[in-house]
């Protein structure tokens, strides 16, 4: 396993040479008739943990999946790694794990991870000896390999996120999108899964944009986009966002930027 004791605020350096890993103008997305993300504008930066937060039903989901390419009707501008989202090259370079990830109980660590490693990946050279050590990879990346052979439907909540997880490892993606991954995990898993987001980060230089809905999760993440019905209120670090809004938290800081922005 990595080495998760990683301190979490580690920054990735090179960050400022680069382009941005995501970079959206003027992002819309229509979901019947309703416009449920109203011209966004903000970049994403490479190496470092960018918390999307807001209240259920903001638009975070429809973002992320903007980001992978799997949303209809959306306008603007969207560039992922270098590319226009969804472009088929992105494919491999991103991994992405939806608010619901699906995995078989009936399937032990290791058959999960081989079954996706074949339907995700079936380009990428199916010799099985590199699929095996891939899988080995991203089981032993999530600290599951003590449970490889066991069946997913015996795992806990917090071992279950860890499968899903190492599903959107394989490939070792530049770009990790994960949808609400911490989401009814206890305190202690929480912690654990958050510091296992930090050790990617550190030690691969991967992007990392994780969504939720709870606040105080903002605290662990290097750069923030808040959002509220569709529109981004602050996209900024969790420090910056305190400091300008003269709060503790940075729920106190979201609630001070919802009066402002009701007051207008
Ligand atoms: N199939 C759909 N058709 C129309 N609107 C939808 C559909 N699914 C979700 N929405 C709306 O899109 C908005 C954003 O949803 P979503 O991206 O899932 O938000 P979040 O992930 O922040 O909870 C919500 O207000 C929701 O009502
Ligand atoms: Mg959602």
């Amino acid at each position: 396993m990595m080495n998760i004791a990683s301190p979490p605020q580690t920054q990735a350096a090179s960050a400022a040479t680069t382009t941005p890993a995501i970079r959206a103008e003027s992002l819309t997305v229509e979901r019947g008739p309703r416009t449920v993300l109203r011209g966004l504008t903000f970049a994403v930066p490479r190496g470092q943990i960018t918390g999307l937060l807001g209240p259920s039903g903001c638009g975070k989901s429809t973002l992320m999946r903007s980001v992978v390419g799997t949303q209809a009707k959306v306008t603007g501008t969207l560039d992922v790694l270098d590319h226009p989202a969804g472009t088929p090259a992105l494919r491999s370079r991103i991994g992405y794990v939806t608010q619901d990830p699906s995995v078989y109980d009936d399937l032990t660590v290791r058959q999960n991870l081989e079954y996706f490693a074949a339907v995700l990946a079936p380009g990428r050279g199916t010799a099985a000896a590199r699929r095996h050590e891939d899988v080995t990879r991203a089981i032993a990346d999530v600290d599951l390999t003590a449970h490889a052979d066991a069946l997913a439907g015996n795992l806990s909540g917090g071992q279950r996120s860890r499968v899903s997880l190492a599903v959107a490892l394989l490939g070792t993606p530049e770009l990790l999108v994960l949808d609400e991954p911490t989401v009814g995990l206890d305190p202690v898993l929480r912690r654990d899964l958050w510091n296992l987001f930090h050790a990617i980060a550190a030690d691969r230089g991967t992007t990392i944009l994780v969504s939720s809905h709870v606040m105080d999760e903002a605290e662990r993440c290097h750069r923030l986009l808040l959002m509220r019905e569709g529109e981004i209120l602050a996209d900024d670090t969790p420090d910056a966002l305190r400091t300008r809004t003269a709060s503790e938290t940075v729920e106190a800081a979201f609630l001070h930027l919802v009066d402002e922005a009701n007051a207008r």
